[in-house]
């Protein structure tokens, strides 16, 4: 790796601003970010043919939504440094598997198993980490499906296989996810610990609460 793109020495000579501008704008780095958001309507779209089909098949549609997002070039790059990623775009590429992101909301925990084996059986999927924070939820209660699928996206010249990052959840679980985020980023304060707890008690309850909409559904359609 050449010391130039070691990224601690950039920062000696550019601002934080002049390299999100050059990950914003730098030809190699915007041809990649053009190719992540390919890779994002690719996998948005299998999503949107599998809701249809279910639609059609089973009279269900398992998705109440989708939400695409590219991390943003600010976020970029300050993975980058606490990573420490040499800075260029193949580094990059091989090193940061959420530079594109889709959120699932499925209706029912089911759901979430089920379009995940529909998108996984496809023969141009390849999932490359699962994390599933479901049946494992993390320490303070969040709960979702992760994975990292590599999928191809066929360009004028080339078919380019790129990572994007899946992260399946129910309504309810979409619902505290949100509103953590939103509590932990508050600017100025810090949760204490009776704080942290009733967080992780009002992720239970959403949990209960799907498991209790799931069991309702199941009566219904069986
Ligand atoms: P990073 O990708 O560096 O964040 O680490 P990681 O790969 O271990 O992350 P992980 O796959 O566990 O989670 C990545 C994404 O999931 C985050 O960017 C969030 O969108 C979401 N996420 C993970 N943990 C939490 C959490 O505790 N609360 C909320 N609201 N979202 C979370
Ligand atoms: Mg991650």
């Amino acid at each position: 790796m050449s010391n130039e793109s070691r990224i601690g020495k950039l920062l000696e000579t550019y601002s934080h601003n002049e390299l999100e501008d050059i990950i914003r704008t730098g030809r190699e780095f915007k041809k990649l970010m053009s190719y992540y958001k390919c890779a994002l309507m690719e996998v948005e779209t299998k999503f949107r043919v599998l809701n249809e089909n279910m639609s059609l098949e089973y009279d269900r549609n398992p998705i109440e939504s989708i939400k695409t997002r590219m991390k943003s070039p600010e976020s970029i790059l300050e993975k980058m440094i606490r990573r420490d990623i040499p800075f260029n775009p193949q580094d990059l590429e091989e090193n940061l598997f959420d530079i594109a992101g889709v959120r699932v909301i499925c209706s029912f925990p089911k759901d979430v198993y089920l379009l995940e084996e529909y998108l996984l059986r496809q023969d141009d999927v390849v999932l490359v980490e699962r994390k599933d924070y479901i049946e494992n939820p993390k320490e303070n209660g969040y709960r979702s499906l992760h994975l990292i699928v590599s999928v191809p996206i066929f360009l004028a010249g080339e078919t380019k296989m790129m990572n994007v990052e899946i992260q399946f959840r129910t309504i309810a679980m979409d619902f505290w996810a949100s509103l953590e985020h939103k509590v932990k980023y508050k600017k100025n304060y810090h949760c204490d610990e009776a704080v942290l707890d009733k967080l992780k008690q009002c992720a239970e309850d959403a949990a209960k609460l799907d498991n209790e909409m799931q069991a309702i559904h199941d009566i219904i359609v069986s």
